[in-house]
């Protein structure tokens, strides 16, 4: 039987099993799908241990995705521009072809699940770490007329802005940078919410806000959730629907098929809620 794994540190409470399982079951694939707790210094050697007893890819999470951007033998052209990797394919004449399909999970989750076009739209992406610069490509490549990026160190956010220049109109500083400004779309891809908290957002930011979208998953809504739904923003959403959607696209590269996400995503929901309560 084929055998894929999720690896990370900590990566007990990783969902991916349990979405890989459903899509497994639902395109008639036998396959086992596991997680592999990586220590923090031994992620190469738990990687090739893992393609010698026959696994034939990984997905990466925390804190690894740049390690396996480095690790990686081939990149496709998304892993090279968010510099991390969050999916291997082994290759039969031992390349490691390294894939992110972050990016693409999250605007398959807001166009097409949450039918919000991106082209036109005023984006506020909040954070600067490994997470933001995963999304801004795919983010870009939608059009968007503004992709601003704030970040506590602003020094961060206007790296982001220097790298990704040539793709879009994209411009990076502090929070309080963009005082005034009104976005239709606000994303959290700070690690705020891990900690529970909530970036320092401008008053007045969600003003004419019509998405606030916040890559963290959770039974219950994030700080950042939280002070959008007081201010008036109406539809919110956590990252469980682009979790679903990144597991899809990693599906498609290992077994050629797109998996529905649909039932997926409220399977997922479902058990959320039920391990909350
Ligand atoms: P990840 O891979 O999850 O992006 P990271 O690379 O360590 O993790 O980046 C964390 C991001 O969250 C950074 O943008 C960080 O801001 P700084 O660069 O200023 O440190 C941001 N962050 C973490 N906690 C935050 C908080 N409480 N408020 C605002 N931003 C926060």
């Amino acid at each position: 039987m084929d055998i894929y794994a999720v690896i990370g540190n900590p990566v007990a409470h990783s969902k991916s099993p349990f979405i890989h399982t459903r899509f497994a079951q639902q395109t008639g694939r036998t396959m086992r799908y596991t997680t592999l707790l990586a220590p923090l210094d031994g992620f190469e050697q738990a990687v090739l241990n893992f393609r010698e007893t026959g696994g034939k890819g990984m997905n990466i999470t925390v804190p690894f995705k740049f390690e396996a951007y480095t690790l990686a033998t081939r990149l496709t052209d998304r892993a090279r521009a968010a510099r991390a990797v969050n999916t291997f394919r082994f290759e039969e004449n031992k390349e490691m072809l390294g894939d992110n399909t972050d990016g693409i999970g999250l605007v398959r989750d807001i166009e097409v699940n949450l039918n919000f076009s991106l082209k036109d739209k005023h984006i506020l992406l909040m954070g600067a770490g490994g997470a933001a610069s995963g999304i801004i490509l795919p983010l870009l490549q939608q059009q968007p007329s503004l992709l601003a990026v704030a970040n506590r160190t602003p020094d961060k956010a206007t790296a982001l802005q220097q790298r990704f220049a040539h793709h879009g109109n994209i411009i990076g500083g502090h929070y309080q940078h963009f005082i005034g400004q009104h976005f239709d779309l606000v994303i959290n891809a700070t690690s705020a919410s891990l900690h529970n908290e909530c970036p320092p957002i401008p008053p007045d930011l969600f003003h004419g806000t019509a998405l606030a979208y916040d890559l963290l998953y959770s039974s219950t809504l994030t700080p950042f959730l939280e002070f959008a739904s007081t201010q008036g923003v109406v539809h919110l959403a956590d990252g469980a629907g682009m979790l679903v959607e990144q597991a899809a696209e990693s599906f498609l590269l290992w077994h050629g098929i797109r998996p529905e996400t649909q039932l997926v995503i409220s399977q997922l929901r479902d058990e959320l809620r039920h391990h909350a309560s």
